[in-house]
């Protein structure tokens, strides 16, 4: 595609939806971005054919710039993972996609949302703090290179 359509395309504010398979490759790419253990192309889409699983994602044009996995079970909710490209970071996107998925989970009946988080990622425990997440445990020297991480949870509804 030459610049111009690009630019054209990309124009205007991110869009929200749900994640299709055809998105594992660009869901892997940012993933690896993004996370020391990057998740590969084709496990990416096995995870998103599985029937329990719920993800949405952000679009500008027609580049995938970011995304929300869960997984559901027995009524509750656990995010597997968030992220958003390098380049669109720190436009409180994640919130709009978090805010997008939370709802499309109580829609289904979820009651309660659950994620780990390493405490350092000061972004992340942010984004979870202000849509209501609270401290429900803490896993000692979770993460490679001995990270805690926050066990957090949400109830819905
Ligand atoms: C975590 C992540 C999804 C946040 O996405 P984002 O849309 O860029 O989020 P924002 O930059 O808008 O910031 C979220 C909050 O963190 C704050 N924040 C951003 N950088 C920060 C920093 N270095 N220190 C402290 N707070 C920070 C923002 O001010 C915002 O808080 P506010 O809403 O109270 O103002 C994104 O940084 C990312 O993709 N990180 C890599 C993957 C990751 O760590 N995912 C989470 C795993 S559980």
């Amino acid at each position: 595609m030459t610049p111009f359509f690009s630019r054209l395309l990309s124009r205007g504010a991110p869009i929200l939806g749900d994640v299709r398979p055809s998105d594992a490759a660009a869901i892997a790419a940012i993933h690896g971005l993004s996370f020391q253990r990057g998740w590969d192309e084709h496990e990416v889409y096995r995870l998103l054919i599985e029937k329990n699983v719920v993800a949405h994602r952000a679009v500008s044009g027609r580049k995938l710039i970011g995304f929300i996995v869960s997984r559901l079970a027995a009524g509750e909710a656990e995010i597997l993972s968030v992220a958003i490209a390098p380049a669109w970071r720190g436009r409180k996107l994640s919130r709009q996609l978090l805010d997008l998925h939370l709802r499309c989970l109580a829609g289904l009946g979820t009651r309660a949302v659950f994620l780990e988080v390493d405490e350092h990622n000061a972004p992340a425990v942010r984004l979870y703090r202000r849509a209501g997440f609270r401290d429900i445990g803490r896993r000692a020297g979770y993460y490679q290179g001995g990270a805690n991480a926050l066990v957090l949870r949400r109830d819905l509804g």
